[in-house]
């Protein structure tokens, strides 16, 4: 089965960071898709992708100013539905003969609420309790709409909050649908969907299909090493690759010496027990301990980490043969987060390990075949590709390790501490039975001494902070709501156990304006 045999809808990415979120609204409903950097898509590049629909995203950018992104002019004369999302929006009205102004008083960003104005296809199921909730992120705002075009929703500070011009079937909305904190969103997607004319006839299954069918076309015949690093998203990688080529496979499992306490085994162990492929289990732990030595830099650690990893790679590469392909697990967020995803203008927030932290200079391609999907999606392949429910449900673990979790220096016995704070850490969660509520929880040692009493006798050690996340997707994050007596009885358990550690905290932002991890 190929991408062609389904109908098709094309996102115009204008750099916003939550792109993908819409491209997760619609496989949600079953529904193919591909987003295409603004500055890639020509009227011709349309008319060969031959869209259902095409839905033009949010983005940073500001339409008032000289150069800023916008769509082929021809799309609007094609005849198909398209729905403009904020500057998407903005850049409708724009191409269309309406009008943008910037701020003055009428910025937005966070929850609003929308009130109904007139009844239309893409609001069946909306307004039914009320106003609805919906996240506006914006400075500009239409201030006059382009002809054909009438409002059907308001909020305080934007009257043009959901508008449309049925007879062309267009249809512009200020606020972000495909976030959660739109709690209704995915349903106006499907309503958009439904309306173009879409079946409904994508599923993980032809996902993996898919996947499997571009990695046979781009490796041919050719040798891949598969980097795994402990968690699901290698795996998974590992996993599919093996479908696709099978013995062309060597996966290599790379000890950093910055992995949790026992990962390492246990990844080696699902890996020789479950599964036929060839793995190597280099011990490189001298190697990144030592040029990490001494490094506080967030971002220098990242590229000197990045930097490592691929000269490991390197070496394997040729003892296995000449492998001319590098298989990695990266997802979305994490390319999200460090580089603009499809080529758009998004800012970069960290620069991940396997992204923005690769070094310039580099001899493989690289096989990245999760790098559209969030992690539950991979969560689901991993689950349609048979592998175990106990693996699937691990906590996410950066590749990076314990490196991104030693804010400051980073010296081999504040590894040591942090290794054995965490392992405490997540012993209570597993004996409270919290784990699978639980996105993801770590230690982080603090570069930060302070002084404590412990019998009759002075500390001073090393303060720790807990952190601990629920979350759907990574992308967003909200701390997770112990109990006072959890918390105290853990911060007990790591001050009696770890020599090094006298203070412990507990960490409560949420993401945004935090970062899962610190670093
Ligand atoms: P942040 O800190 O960006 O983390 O909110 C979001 C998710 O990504 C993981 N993470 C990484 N994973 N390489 C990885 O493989 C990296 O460089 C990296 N940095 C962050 C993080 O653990 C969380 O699950």
């Amino acid at each position: 089965m190929t991408e062609n045999s389904h109908d098709r809808l094309l996102i115009i990415d204008f750099g916003s960071q939550v792109t993908q979120l819409i491209a997760r609204r619609l496989r949600e409903s079953n529904i193919y898709c591909e987003i295409h950097p603004y500055n890639a898509v020509t009227a011709d590049s349309i008319r060969s992708f031959a869209p259902k629909a095409v839905i033009l995203s949010g983005g940073p950018a500001s339409v008032l100013t000289e150069n800023s992104p916008r769509a082929p002019q021809e799309l609007f004369d094609m005849g198909l539905p398209i729905l403009g999302v904020c500057y998407g929006q903005q850049v409708m009205m724009e191409q269309l003969g309406g009008k943008v102004e910037s701020g003055q008083g009428t910025a937005e960003f966070g929850r609003a609420y929308v009130a109904p104005k007139a009844d239309m296809p893409l609001l069946e199921g909306w307004f039914t309790d009320g106003d609805e909730q919906v996240w506006m992120s914006h400075g500009d705002h239409v201030s006059e709409l382009a002809d054909g075009f009438k409002v059907y929703g308001t909020s305080p500070n934007a009257p043009f909050a959901i508008t449309a011009d049925l007879r062309r079937n267009f249809f512009a909305v200020q606020f972000h649908p495909e976030v959660h904190h739109t709690p209704n969103g995915a349903r106006f997607y499907k309503n958009f969907t439904d309306l173009a004319g879409f079946t409904g006839d994508w599923t993980m299954d032809a996902y993996k299909d898919q996947a499997i069918a571009k990695i046979r076309a781009q490796v041919g015949t050719e040798k891949v090493i598969c980097g795994l690093s402990g968690g699901v998203d290698s795996s998974v990688a590992a996993v599919l690759i093996h479908e696709a080529i099978g013995d062309q496979l060597t996966c290599v499992f790379v000890d950093t010496g910055l992995m949790r306490e026992g990962e390492a085994d246990e990844v080696i162990a699902m890996f020789r027990d479950n599964y036929n492929i060839p793995l190597i289990h280099a011990d490189e732990s001298e190697l990144f301990l030592g040029e990490l030595d001494g490094q506080s830099d967030p971002e220098t650690k990242r590229k000197i980490i990045g930097k490592l990893f691929i000269d490991v790679f390197e070496k394997h590469a040729k003892s296995v043969g000449g492998a001319k392909f590098l298989a990695q697990g990266t997802l979305y967020p994490d390319v999200i987060e460090s580089v603009s995803f499809s080529g758009g203008p998004s800012v970069t927030i960290k620069s991940h390990h396997n992204v923005g932290g690769l070094p310039e200079r580099m001899d493989m391609q690289l096989v990245e075949p999760l790098r559209e999907l969030f992690k539950d999606e991979v969560r689901d392949l991993g689950r349609e590709l048979g592998l175990p429910d106990s693996f699937v449900g691990r906590h996410p673990f950066p590749g990076p390790g314990l490196a991104i979790r030693c804010p400051g220096e980073i010296t081999r016995p504040k590894i040591d501490i942090l290794r054995k704070a965490d392992v405490i850490f997540l012993d209570q969660i597993r004996k409270h039975g919290l784990y699978n509520d639980i996105w993801q929880a770590f230690v982080v040692i603090l570069p930060v001494r302070t002084v404590g009493v412990m019998g009759d006798n002075r500390t001073y050690d090393f303060a720790c902070a807990l952190r601990a996340v629920t979350s759907v997707d990574g992308m967003t994050a909200d701390y997770y709501p112990f109990t006072h007596e959890f918390l105290g009885e853990t911060a007990t358990r790591i001050i009696n156990e770890v020599e090094g550690i006298n203070r412990v905290t507990y960490d409560i932002t949420s993401k945004p304006p935090g970062t899962i991890e610190w670093e």
